[in-house]
């Protein structure tokens, strides 16, 4: 059963956060935290709600790990190198709590939502004081009141389905750019996957909570809105709002704003979808569509539910229909009983549609996945060619595809310092292109004409048009 987080717990949980402020006050020194999150948007936007938490308990947020009062590390599980870097990670602050015997060390999120992790870093490492789970996030500061007040390890990684809790303090790491997640979780078991198990099961917030968070961040300035979900197409299933709607209801907001989403399956994005990304005036011309794999019968084995044909199908039409679409995708190399003429299927598909950009990803055994069951003849040296050929095609693909930007003018939200070279600022265009031009770190969280003067292969160079 997916809960409702009620306003009176998160009250009870406002309550512990001043329990701890006025526990922390009596320091010799201003309190402060070093937090870290590994891995996708989501997690990243979970970090920042703790960094809402840690300030109103009165810590302020430091980059220097060595200074901390309090140190956070927030996991990833969806490959098994992410997990190993918190290991290694984790392990170094063994020194700094010998150091400082009052530091509190808390890990939280995907990796150690997995019982089996959770226990053997209780286990290896005697000095985290709080290990928490992904569905109990809203009860930090209950947690840490417990560590500070009673002395004792605390250890929560409650099995549910998940919850929603909204109202949550939000600590954003932009001024200009913020991620709003839409829904949680995901139902949709991939078999190579551990994010079902990890997150519970596909639950969306309300449209006008959403919509309100939306317009008070644009009243406060933002500029760019980044609408987050495991599959964001099935947004709304049990809210009789759909996606595209959102989208709607989202544009129609006055201001000055892009907007862009992440991720979409592409067993459920529609053609209406497209239509409403076309036809908007606020929604970024990019699609990032994993396909995974460029053969049916891999496909099938991983339970993605779509085929080539319908994938090569979607993106005709939305190419047709998107003015300049950028696209991107993710892949994996190595699925269980993948051969070489499978992986063949995939360069194919990828010299075919000439991806803006792929995220590519050695595939990683999940425990407790279906296919960590499937039997996996390749060798990892074997994988790793591939791997490499496919980066080889990838690079290859699409060189002179943003020439036709050349001369145009294209509005750009500047981000910050350039990414082809510190002397430039950067952006992105609508379709998330990549632009650096020249110009002062005032124009930064603003958008700025850029005639485009050159292309590379994956970025642009261009010049501010006063
Ligand atoms: N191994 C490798 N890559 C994975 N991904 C998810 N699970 C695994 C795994 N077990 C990739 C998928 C997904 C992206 C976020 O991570 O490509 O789209
Ligand atoms: Fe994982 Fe598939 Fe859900 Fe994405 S859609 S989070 S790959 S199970």
């Amino acid at each position: 059963m997916i809960e409702k987080i009620t306003e009176e717990e998160l009250k009870e949980q406002h309550f512990f956060a001043m329990r701890v402020k006025s526990v922390i006050h009596m320091f010799d020194h201003k309190p402060l935290a070093y937090t870290h999150s590994y891995g996708c948007q989501q997690n990243v936007s979970d970090g920042e709600k703790i960094n809402g938490m840690l300030t109103e308990m009165g810590y302020e947020l430091t980059d220097d790990i060595e200074k901390a009062d309090f140190i956070l590390y927030n996991t990833c599980a969806v490959r098994e190198n992410a997990e190993n870097r918190v290991f290694g990670n984790i392990g170094a602050v063994k020194n700094i709590k010998r150091k400082n015997p009052d530091l509190v060390v808390a890990v939280c999120g995907c990796m150690v939502q997995q019982e089996h992790i959770a226990l053997q870093m209780k286990k290896k490492f005697p000095f985290v004081d709080i290990i928490f789970g992904t569905h109990v996030l809203h009860k930090f500061p209950e947690m840490l009141y417990k560590v500070f007040e009673k002395k004792e390890r605390v250890l929560s990684i409650p099995e549910c389905d998940g919850n929603i809790a909204e109202g949550l303090p939000v600590r954003r790491d932009s001024g200009f750019k913020a991620s709003v997640p839409i829904m949680y979780g995901c139902n949709n078991f991939c078999t190579y996957c551990i994010v079902p198990f990890v997150r519970g099961r596909e639950r969306s917030r309300d449209p006008e909570a959403i919509i309100d968070e939306v317009k008070g961040l644009i009243e406060r300035g933002y500029k760019e809105i980044l609408l987050l979900g495991q599959n964001v197409n099935s947004y709304g299933k049990d809210k009789g709002v759909s996606f595209s709607e959102l989208l709607r209801r989202l544009d129609a907001l006055e201001g000055e704003f892009k907007i862009s989403f992440m991720t979409s399956h592409p067993k459920d994005c529609t053609r209406e979808l497209i239509d409403t990304i076309a036809g908007s005036r606020h929604i970024a011309y990019h699609l990032h569509l994993p396909v995974q794999s460029g053969s049916d019968r891999i496909l099938k084995l991983m339970n993605r539910h779509y085929d080539i044909a319908h994938y090569k199908e979607l993106v005709a039409y939305a190419r047709e229909k998107i003015p300049g679409l950028q696209l991107t995708t993710d892949i994996i190399v190595g699925f269980p009983g993948e051969t070489y003429e499978d992986f063949k299927e995939t360069l194919e598909l990828m010299r075919e549609i000439k991806y803006d950009s792929a995220f590519t990803f050695i595939y990683s055994k999940r425990e407790g996945t279906k296919a960590a069951e499937m039997e996996d003849p390749v060798s990892e040296e074997e994988k790793g060619k591939w791997f490499r050929e496919l980066l080889e095609v990838q690079g290859s693909v699409g060189d002179d595809a943003y020439k036709k930007y050349v001369g145009e003018t294209l509005s750009i939200l500047c981000e910050g310092r350039g990414r082809t070279d510190e002397k430039y600022l950067t952006g992105k265009s609508r379709q998330n292109i990549i632009v650096d031009f020249s110009g002062d770190d005032s124009l930064i969280g603003q958008f700025v004409s850029v005639k485009i003067t050159k292309a590379l292969n994956w970025a642009l160079i261009g010049e501010i048009q006063q």
